[in-house]
């Protein structure tokens, strides 16, 4: 493929991204594109972007500066940007970066090859329409490569909880679950190309309901008993979930479907009741703890992960005691925190923010507990003999590294395992965001 022309992707965010930039790169494909991992080399540049905190969203007009330059050397070179910054500024990127040739929102990925073709004719191209069909089914059928070990899938996109401080309703739209027969097909697929796990995605994927093989609709649980059936699938995860939505069924699958592994990522993002109903989040901080409780019944070794904002408005240091006291109470094996960022368009913009100072202050603190709590996580693994599945060489000579049925990354000095296997092994140490073992 001589004159193929190339495609670099920097993606920014959540897994969804991961997941859209792979599928963009193979929509492209269709177009002539192959990717590169150099912009310099690039025909075209693409960036998957984020919206969530006004630095994610900040960094990529710093990073369209710098890829102007690559257009400057060669004017032939086409800028484009996907993903939320696309939906949430459309046409705003282009009065603000006149470099950009394409602004495409998460919905139209579909239409990227005709966008392209347009951007070929030497016109810019804008699509940030919320359009009827499912994007997934009118992309191209995925070429029929090796892939890694683990992969994502999604499953649901968009969101209709409007927490007060989120972006993700009006850059996702509402929420849309896939039907069952198009989920199993792509997941059989994909394990008929090397992946043994796969990472069900979904900015709600609790709420998943999508429409069965019989007609009805089906929850998450009934979706993952299902894929559970397919040969050489050994794992299941899903992410990212919300209290709401943690119906009986799938609490019960954390106890019985074997390939359900034993994570769970349940933000809260704060533990104080004022502050969750200031949030919009409709549930109190007792009824997570309570979700909680019964998915520990259900599967005591569970590893719980979460998300937490600090400085939220109207947050006082009461509060914030609240979210420190639901932290200790819950024990998380790993979690992410956040300082509150204001977005334009949310309903939080328009209150008053809480100290700047004082925010940080919290986020240190609150940081401190959640790496207390991920340190003494790990080091309950040392002596403990667990499944990992391994996915690629580490930086040593016969060195692979994989991840345990929790999440975590496990360096093993192991020259004759390969990619793809699972193999039980020996945890010896902990180090600061990862374990090492033997194998047994
Ligand atoms: N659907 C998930 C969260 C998706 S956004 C849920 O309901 O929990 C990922 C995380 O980003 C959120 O959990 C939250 O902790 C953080 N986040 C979202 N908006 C934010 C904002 N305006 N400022 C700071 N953090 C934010
Ligand atoms: Fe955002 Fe709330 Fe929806 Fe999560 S549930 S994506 S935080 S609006
Ligand atoms: Fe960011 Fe959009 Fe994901 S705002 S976190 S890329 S859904």
């Amino acid at each position: 493929m001589a004159d193929a022309k190339k495609l670099f992707i920097k993606t920014y965010g959540c897994q969804m991204n991961v997941y859209d930039s792979e599928r963009m790169a193979e929509a492209l494909g269709t177009s002539g594109y192959v990717t590169t991992d150099r912009p310099d080399d690039a025909d075209m540049i693409l960036l998957n972007t984020c919206h969530i905190r006004e630095k994610a969203a900040e960094k990529v007009y710093s990073e369209l500066g710098r890829m102007k330059a690559f257009k400057a050397a060669r004017p032939e070179v086409k800028i484009a940007v996907a993903g939320c910054v696309a939906q949430a500024e459309g046409a705003e990127i282009m009065r603000r970066q006149p470099a950009v040739d394409l602004v495409v929102g998460p919905q139209s990925y579909h239409r990227l090859p005709a966008l392209e073709a347009e951007t070929a004719k030497g016109n810019t191209a804008l699509d940030t329409d919320f359009p009827e069909e499912d994007k997934f089914e009118h992309m191209p059928a995925r070429p029929k490569a090796r892939r890694a070990p683990a992969a994502f899938l999604t499953v649901q996109e968009g969101c209709d909880k409007f927490c007060a401080f989120c972006v993700v309703p009006y850059t996702r739209g509402a929420e849309v679950s896939r039907p069952v027969d198009r989920v199993l097909r792509e997941a059989r697929d994909l394990v008929e190309r090397g992946v043994r796990e796969i990472t069900l995605l979904g900015q709600n994927v609790n709420a998943y309901h999508g429409v069965g093989e019989d007609g009805k609709d089906w929850g998450l649980a009934r979706l993952i008993r299902k894929l559970a059936e397919i040969d050489g699938l050994a794992r299941i995860r899903f992410t990212t979930s919300h209290t709401n939505d943690m119906e009986d069924d799938l609490i019960a699958a954390h106890g019985d479907c074997d390939k359900l592994m034993p994570y769970l990522h349940l933000p809260v993002q704060s533990g104080s009741d004022k502050i969750l109903k200031l949030m919009n989040r409709k549930h109190t901080a007792a009824e997570y703890l309570s979700v909680i409780a019964r998915i520990r019944a259900a599967r005591p070794d569970i590893l719980l992960s979460g998300d937490f904002i600090v400085g939220f408005p109207g947050e006082t240091e009461e509060d914030f005691q609240d979210t420190l006291a639901l932290v200790r109470a819950v024990n998380y094996g790993q979690a992410y925190s956040f300082k509150y960022s204001s977005r334009p368009g949310t309903p939080a913009a328009e209150r008053a923010l809480v100290d700047p100072s004082e925010a940080d202050d919290r986020l240190q603190r609150l940081q401190a507990l959640l790496s207390e709590q991920q340190k003494a996580a790990q080091l309950a693994m040392v002596g403990r003999i667990v499944n990992v599945l391994f996915e690629k060489p580490g930086r040593l000579e016969g060195q692979m590294v994989g991840k345990s049925d929790h999440l975590h990354a496990v360096h093993v000095y192991a020259p004759e395992v390969s990619r793809g296997e699972i193999r039980q092994v020996r945890i010896t140490s902990s180090s600061s965001n990862s374990l090492a073992g033997e194998l047994i």
